[in-house]
């Protein structure tokens, strides 16, 4: 095929969130829309992102995409409408005389190509972080401006909420077309500069439900689902007080007890349904241990669709917690690097912490801990070194 030195190419980074008031269940499941609203800390891209190259060329004769190197189904129905949606968008700007919008190349077909920093192992939500990427990119390369997580949300309901930096909620709407079932921030990422974050990747012999067809299964049967979407409004408002006050008590309290209560919705799902494994349930007590002994809530756990957790802290709790981490589970000898992402130093324990956090050691129960913090929204990468699709890999394609 020859070479057209003419496409247009983008590429893009988009990040992980993390939920404290959790998403789970659809009152409409085309279109994705929530039967309660929702909340995230979006994750800095340092660590952990999503990068997303697109391209419309002339010569292309159909959709195609590339995740993680390897060729996936174009027709995965949530990816087509998300090309759908953004093409229609496109057209609807350009009808209107939007001159931003890059509409000569809306016919073309495209090529995706998108890779994950972070391992899948890691049970992470790429999903969320690969949908926004994927919407942002191809809202770029049609030149569109503007609310856009109305469409992530279509390719994935947490998805939306990838879309901005910071904390964000996902507004859950009442109209039937979702029109106004978007996300939206509530702080940007510089809002809380102290609070940190530490992914704990846990050794888990199965692979979990996903939380797809978990909460399809809740909405059928779990009664205690119905009771928390009207818990939910007044969490919402409890959670974004917390965060705009920066009161970590409060954000770690109401953050533990969200993340319990979708748990507890998952056991009242039947069959039930048990994401959290006996390591989750040693870091849940580890989390209760330690707050206990300092009489205050420094450190709040938060589990989504897996038994990996996620601690939410202070910058300056960090280290001596992550001691604790290391006291109770010691990481393997030969395994991989127990920590990644920003800097931990190694603290001295007290003994008292030490007797009041006793639990028998687990060996390699964390396979490793990813340190980050909060973090903006999705990114264009303007340096052409960082595009996944090279000139000489557009003329093989
Ligand atoms: C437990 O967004 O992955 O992580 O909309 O079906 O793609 P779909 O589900 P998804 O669900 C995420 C559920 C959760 C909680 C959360 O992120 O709010």
């Amino acid at each position: 095929m020859a070479e057209d030195r003419n496409a247009l190419r983008v590429t893009c980074t988009a990040p992980v969130n993390i939920a404290v008031v959790k998403y789970w269940g659809k009152r409409n499941a085309d279109l994705i829309l929530p039967i309660n609203s929702s909340l995230s800390v979006t994750l800095h891209q340092n660590q952990l992102k999503s990068t997303t190259s697109v391209t419309a060329s002339q010569y292309f004769k159909q959709d195609r995409i590339w995740i993680n190197g390897k060729e996936e189904n174009i027709k995965n129905p949530r990816l087509q409408i998300c090309l759908r949606e953004v093409r229609r968008l496109a057209r609807k700007r350009r009808n209107s005389g939007d001159e931003n919008s890059n509409t000569l190349i809306l016919n073309h077909k495209v090529h995706i190509y998108s890779v994950n920093n972070f391992p899948t192992a890691a049970g992470l939500a790429s999903s969320a972080a690969g949908y926004a990427c994927l919407v942002y990119a191809l809202a770029k390369l049609y030149g569109l401006e503007g609310e856009l997580s109305e469409i992530a949300r279509q390719g994935s309901g947490s998805a939306c909420r990838s879309m901005y930096g910071g904390f964000v909620q996902w507004i859950m709407g009442v109209k039937e077309d979702g029109s106004d079932s978007i996300a939206q921030q509530i702080e940007p990422e510089t809002h809380w500069p102290e609070l940190r974050i530490l992914v704990f990747v846990v050794n888990a012999e199965q692979k979990p439900i996903s939380s797809t067809a978990g909460m399809q299964a809740s909405v059928k049967t779990s009664p205690l689902l119905k009771h928390r979407a009207e818990i939910v409004p007044n969490r919402m408002m409890e959670m974004i007080t917390a965060i705009k006050q920066r009161d970590f008590e409060s954000f770690g309290q109401l953050t533990m007890k969200d993340s319990n209560q979708f748990h507890a919705t998952c056991l009242d799902t039947f069959p039930p349904i048990f994401y959290l494994n006996e390591i989750s349930k040693c870091i849940i007590n580890l989390v209760h241990s330690y707050n206990n002994h300092f009489e205050k809530t420094l450190v709040a756990y938060t589990f989504d669709a897996g038994p990996n957790a996620v601690i939410y802290t202070l910058e300056q709790h960090v280290n001596e917690f992550v001691e604790v981490v290391k006291h109770s589970f010691p990481p393997e000898e030969n395994g991989e690097q127990f920590l990644k992402g920003l800097p931990v130093n190694s603290v001295p324990l007290s003994e008292s912490l030490k007797s009041s956090i006793h639990m028998n050691p687990n060996k390699g129960g964390i396979r490793y801990i990813i340190h980050t913090q909060v973090g903006p929204g999705p990114q264009l990468i303007e340096d052409l070194n960082h595009h996944l699709i090279r000139e000489d890999e557009l003329a093989k394609h």
